[in-house]
């Protein structure tokens, strides 16, 4: 019978830049209490010039290996999630697998914003299923402030930069692992967030850089309507689905886009509040990153033990949403 995959090593990567609220305060026509009240973020993390996304995704890797005690020669295969890419190709991956040295393993990005994380884990997790594969990487990394507008208060404040990666592996025990997931898209919410300029439709010019068309455009109390009912909609119904008690979860590990998404989301499920990843304070929206970034704290502050309920949901540019159920297995 095929076997579960299970997660055998979390780690992530913050760079050491901070930019705080005080400091959006001297950039744009903005207050500390209107972020704060408005999102949830204090303070967000900037990733130097001159680096990309690859970095931070390779840093988590490799320590995300040595907490699975794995060696790069042994992974077969490598999916990054990033809206960020270093560059349009090689992709991410190629540029990771060079990075952390991991010859033997293929390797392939996922355009998914915001719920990128969950939609390549749930794409690798099919590789170990089938016993195609027995070590597989899923990197979570952006680097927004590469695409964010610092002169446009309405998305300048929310974003940083970040990366998370995970280790999958066979699970001997089919009640542990990666148990299941829900994936969703609807293309007809693409309108309200995207980044225009830079593909094949409109490449890079002169009259794309002088119209912007190369950062972040949200219309936010759009996407603040949908995110609410979708993510809410797609966990309560992989809960609903396995016939989960809310006193069962131990832990929801959310996209970290604004506080008020992810109260929806708890409210709706009926957790505790300590049972809920919250470090939007700490880092913004981190896109692909938020969940296995939010995972590896929670994992590291000794919060999950074997067989512990974990939920990750996600809703994103797309629109892409979904949920994924897991047992922990460490
Ligand atoms: O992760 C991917 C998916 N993305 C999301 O899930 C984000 C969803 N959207 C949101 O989180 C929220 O919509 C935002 C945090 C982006 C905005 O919060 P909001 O409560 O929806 O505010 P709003 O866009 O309705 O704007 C309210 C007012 C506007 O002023 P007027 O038109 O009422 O005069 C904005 O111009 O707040 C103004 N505003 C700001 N004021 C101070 C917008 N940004 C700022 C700012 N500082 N940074």
């Amino acid at each position: 019978m095929a076997s579960k995959a299970k997660i055998t090593g979390v780690s992530h990567y913050v760079p050491p830049k901070v930019l705080t609220n005080k400091d959006f305060e001297k950039m744009v026509d903005t207050t500390d209490e209107w972020i704060i009240t408005r999102t949830g973020i204090k303070e967000r993390h900037i990733l130097e010039d001159g680096k990309g996304s690859s970095y931070m995704g390779a840093f988590a890797a490799k320590r995300a290996l040595e907490e699975a005690g794995v060696s790069p020669e042994e992974i077969e295969m490598i999916v990054v999630a990033t809206v960020t890419p270093d560059m349009m190709f090689p992709n991410t991956a190629c540029l990771i697998q060079d990075q952390i040295g991991a010859k033997n393993a293929w390797g392939v990005d996922v355009n998914g914003a915001c719920s990128g994380f969950i939609y390549a884990t749930a794409m690798a997790t099919q590789f170990i299923e089938t016993g195609r594969h027995k070590k597989v990487l899923v990197v979570g990394a952006d680097k927004m402030s590469a695409i964010t507008d610092y002169t446009d208060r309405n998305t300048c404040v929310l974003f940083g930069d970040a990366a998370g990666a995970i280790v999958l592996e066979p699970s001997e025990d089919p009640e542990l692992g990666i148990i299941d997931y829900i994936l969703r898209s609807d293309g007809s919410g693409g309108k309200y967030l995207y980044q225009l300029g830079g593909g094949s439709l409109h490449p890079a010019s002169h009259e794309t850089v002088d119209k912007k068309m190369h950062y972040i455009y949200q219309d936010g109390r759009t996407v603040f309507k949908y995110a609410v009912a979708g993510m809410a909609d797609i966990t309560e119904e992989i809960v609903k689905k396995h016939h989960i008690d809310s006193k069962d979860i131990k832990m929801l590990i959310p996209h970290q886009a604004n506080m008020r998404i992810i109260d929806a989301t708890a409210r709706r499920l009926k957790l505790d509040p300590e049972k809920v990843l919250i470090n939007i304070h700490k880092y913004g929206n981190t896109t692909a990153a938020t969940i296995p970034m939010g995972l590896s704290e929670v994992y590291q502050d000794g919060k999950l033990q074997k067989g512990d309920t974990v939920l990750f949901a996600a809703f994103g540019a797309g629109f892409t949403f979904g949920s994924m159920l897991l047992r922990w297995a460490i």
